[in-house]
């Protein structure tokens, strides 16, 4: 990705963060502001009266795509010695037959390379009990640690890949790379479950974390409906 692409792309995650106050929707190396056939005509921070019966009163906040909650998931990728792990929480299923999920993986990662070297990954998901392997999965690099070392998590047999999949994780989705979308600041690797394992206990649903602007929600076995 160019520099100037790259720079767009911050400068819109750090006004969806609301860090930055600037025009929304008007990227670094977007249009001039004369120019008023493309000028946008969201309005910044306008507070828009409920219509009589809305609940809410819901303001223009600039541009986001995020998803409330995101969930979490820790991704083993590469193989033998390059084995390595990424948590992720832009990620999810995306058909269902045949079993597709997506990761959305940033390329300036570890992680990526491997992804485009191998093609395959395992999509784990974590309990609230590892959540310490989770914070260092999602803040260090691979490039610069061995993550199976320092978390304490160990790798386990996939069954229709070489990628291991992490024994501490009650569910694996063993993924084979058949698509993969470069959107600019993440790839989208869509991937093909050839493979699931999943602990017995499952079913008395564990308690996972998910992912929301920052903070980390349990989400427990209590059921709504
Ligand atoms: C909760 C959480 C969610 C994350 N989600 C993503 C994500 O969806 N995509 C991504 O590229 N990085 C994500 N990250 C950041 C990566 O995990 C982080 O950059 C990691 O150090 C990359 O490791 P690697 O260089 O070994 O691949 C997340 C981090 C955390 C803590």
């Amino acid at each position: 990705m160019g520099k100037e692409r790259g720079q767009a792309y911050l400068a819109e995650r750090l006004v969806s963060c609301g860090r930055v106050r600037v025009r929304a929707s008007t990227p670094a190396t977007g249009p001039a502001e004369s120019d008023k056939s493309v000028r946008p005509t969201m309005k910044k921070d306008k507070c828009v009266r409920p219509r009589k019966g809305a609940a809410v009163a819901k303001e223009s906040v600039g541009l986001s795509g995020m998803m409330f909650p995101n969930p979490v998931v820790l991704v083993s990728c590469g193989q033998g010695e390059e084995a390595n792990i990424i948590t992720v929480s832009w990620a999810g299923t995306a058909c269902g037959d045949p079993w597709m999920v997506t990761v959305a993986v940033r390329s300036a990662t570890h992680s990526h390379g491997l992804l485009m070297k191998y093609r395959e990954f395992v999509a784990n998901v974590p309990t609230v009990k590892i959540m310490k392997a989770v914070e260092l999965c999602g803040s260090r690099s691979g490039r610069g640690c061995n993550k199976w070392q320092e978390s304490g998590l160990h790798a386990d047999e996939s069954v229709a890949i070489r990628t291991p999949g992490i024994a501490e994780c009650p569910v694996s989705m063993e993924c084979r790379v058949r698509h993969i979308l470069d959107l600019g600041l993440h790839t989208l690797f869509v991937g093909e479950v050839v493979g699931t394992r999943r602990d017995r206990e499952w079913q008395m649903a564990p308690t996972v974390p998910v992912y929301v602007e920052g903070r980390y929600y349990a989400v427990g076995p209590a059921v709504l409906g």
